[in-house]
């Protein structure tokens, strides 16, 4: 049936609002063993329990070849010398590739392909557009002084896998450095 309703939304790219769709949360407690530097992370928690970002998504349908979409906040800051950041995930589904408009606001997203590790960091900006291939883990980080929005498109029965990166997290970290993002592995900070 061709329902307007499930046709049609709105979005507010500065609000990173979407018409019919509810926000969920994400604070700095949701990110337990996210940032590298424990320390910094302990100290910036003991003090408050800010907002890292928002998400909200509209899910019209769930049969095969349905798309869902939703739309993404992250407020600007950083826990030592790493920007706040999305917790992260893999799709359930793991075929599943992703889009990724940006808004407004200025970010970056790291990729790692789950097979091989290989990972690299890919700007995400207005009028920009990322591709997340299937099978990669992806996280996104703000690396500007406002918000960053961005609208994301996948396939209704993606899903989303966060305990493979909870266990493991992901193998590089992205870190200001000289005032810019740099991607460094882990294991070598
Ligand atoms: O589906 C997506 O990839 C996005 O809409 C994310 O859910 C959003 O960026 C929030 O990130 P995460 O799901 O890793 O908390
Ligand atoms: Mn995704």
């Amino acid at each position: 049936m061709l329902d307007l309703k499930s046709l049609l939304s709105n979005y507010d790219p500065k609000a990173g609002t979407l018409l019919g769709a509810v926000p969920v949360e994400r604070t700095l407690r949701d990110l337990q063993g996210c940032f590298a530097d424990r320390a910094a992370y302990e100290t910036a928690l003991a003090q408050s329990n800010p907002l890292l970002y928002t998400v909200a998504a509209v899910e019209p349908a769930r049969g095969e070849g349905d798309l869902h979409y939703g739309i993404g906040k992250i407020m600007p800051g950083k826990i030592g010398d790493e920007y706040y950041m999305t917790k992260g995930h893999l799709h359930s589904w793991r075929p599943a590739a992703e889009f990724y408009f940006g808004l407004t606001g200025d970010g970056v997203m790291l990729l790692e392909d789950e097979a091989s590790g290989e990972s690299k960091i890919v700007p995400l900006q207005p009028n920009g557009v990322v591709y997340v291939p299937g099978h990669t883990a992806h996280r996104t980080m703000n690396v500007g002084a406002t918000p960053l929005t961005y609208l994301g498109v996948y396939p209704a029965n993606a899903g989303h896998d966060y305990s493979t990166i909870a266990k493991t997290n992901f193998r590089c970290v992205v870190i200001e450095r000289d005032g810019k993002p740099v991607m460094m592995e882990r294991k070598k900070l």
